[in-house]
């Protein structure tokens, strides 16, 4: 892999990490250089907590999702003893991609080319003809030692974080700042309540462009009036504030005045010890490198990021509700539907304006642009986290 300053001067780098009034963003070669985006994967996606997906889509045993992140192949199976694993998906024979769609493993892990079997823990039972013909052993061939490579992996708030490198700090430290920060109004006791809307609880965006461009633009309400008119109608710019989370892993914003307007008089059931002087905040936080997170007093969503390319990204979005009922009764279904429409509807207009980001970045006359002193600090939070990570 080649060295980070062989792909951008490092110059380019220091001045993202300067106080806003004298820092630039990122550089172009960051978001349109496929050997940046090898060592991103590494730096910023092997060696640090990420999301690959959330555990209640793997809701029975035997379950199995592929996901190749940035070209890295990798499997998560719910196993027999009802736990979520992850592991490389790749055979350990000739090195064959092992589940290329998502579905029910019935009992074993078989790989297509001479079809060698894992368990769904991962172990290698079956080796056929290993030893010649109708002989599955070998005395020179010791199974346990090519089982799946499993990699490091936590639930968070139905999220399946995983450390690939397994060089970070436990996945209960690294969340503290923010589980913390939380606790105010989302108190710990109440996050086990949340139930995924089986309908209305999922959609999924094709962004042409950079992931991190989801982040930045998340990070930031300065956009709001403009791109999001309806949703300004009741949320305002003025009525946002800035997070901006130390050590620095997360940012984003939140409002106080969270107030939807959907059709009808019911209302959804709310996290019970939310606070009623706090009942209007809502809070919107990119937990980097990949997730954006948004807190409400009646709902939680994970709107998580599967970057394919450089130029290309997936973006997930799971809502969750308080209790089963409200995540999948009749009662509540014209509600999730609005709700599940207001954030498609706005994650969209988001999407239209990041793609645009992506062409511009072609432009040689683009220096990673200024940020506004006041507006985009959480933005240049997360610009300074890649710059500094990209290195070490
Ligand atoms: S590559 Fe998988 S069994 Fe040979
Ligand atoms: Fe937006």
């Amino acid at each position: 892999m080649s060295d980070i300053y062989n792909i951008i001067d490092k110059q380019k780098l220091d001045i993202v990490n300067k106080p806003i009034s004298e820092a630039n963003g990122l550089p172009n070669e960051c978001y349109t250089s496929k050997e940046y985006t090898l060592i991103e994967r590494k730096k910023l996606f092997e060696d640090k907590w990420i999301v690959i997906g959330v555990a209640s889509s793997l809701p029975n045993i035997g379950d199995a999702r592929p996901i190749d992140l940035l070209g890295m192949p990798i499997l998560i199976v719910r196993t027999k003893n009802n736990q979520i694993k992850v592991f490389h998906n790749i055979c350990s024979h000739r090195g064959v991609k092992l589940v290329r769609e998502p579905g029910k493993i019935k009992n074993v892990i078989r790989c297509s080319y001479h079809s060698w079997s894992y368990n769904l823990d991962g172990e290698l039972i079956a080796t056929p003809h290993i030893g010649g013909m109708d002989i599955h052993q070998s005395p020179d061939f010791e199974k346990s030692k090519s089982n799946l490579k499993e990699i490091r992996s936590y639930i968070w708030l139905d999220l399946i974080m995983i450390n690939i490198n397994n060089n970070e700090i436990s996945f209960e430290n690294y969340i503290k700042p923010l589980s913390e920060r939380w606790e105010q109004f989302w108190p710990i006791k109440d996050r086990d309540l949340i139930y995924h809307a089986d309908d209305y609880g999922y959609f999924k965006l094709d962004a042409k462009c950079n992931w991190k461009f989801a982040i930045e633009n998340y990070c930031e309400s300065y956009h709001l009036p403009w791109v999001h008119p309806g949703l300004n109608s009741y949320s305002k710019l003025e009525d946002h504030y800035h997070i901006q989370g130390l050590p620095n892993r997360f940012a984003g914003q939140g409002t106080v005045v969270y107030n939807p307007r959907f059709k009808g008089s019911k209302k959804f059931p709310c996290f019970p010890n939310w606070p009623k002087d706090k009942e209007n905040i809502a809070e919107y936080v990119a937990l980097f490198p990949n997730v954006m997170l948004g807190i409400h007093k009646d709902h939680y969503y994970a709107y998580w990021l599967e970057p394919i390319n450089h130029e290309y990204t997936l973006e997930h979005m799971e809502i969750y509700y308080v209790g089963d009922e409200a995540a999948n009764s009749k009662k509540f279904k014209s509600l999730r539907e609005q709700n599940h429409k207001q954030w498609e509807d706005i994650q969209k207009e988001d999407v239209d304006i990041i793609q645009g980001m992506q062409i511009g970045r072609n432009s040689p006359a683009y220096n990673g642009g200024n940020f506004s002193p006041k507006m985009d600090n959480p933005t240049h939070h997360f610009h300074k986290w890649v710059a500094t990570n990209i290195v070490q």
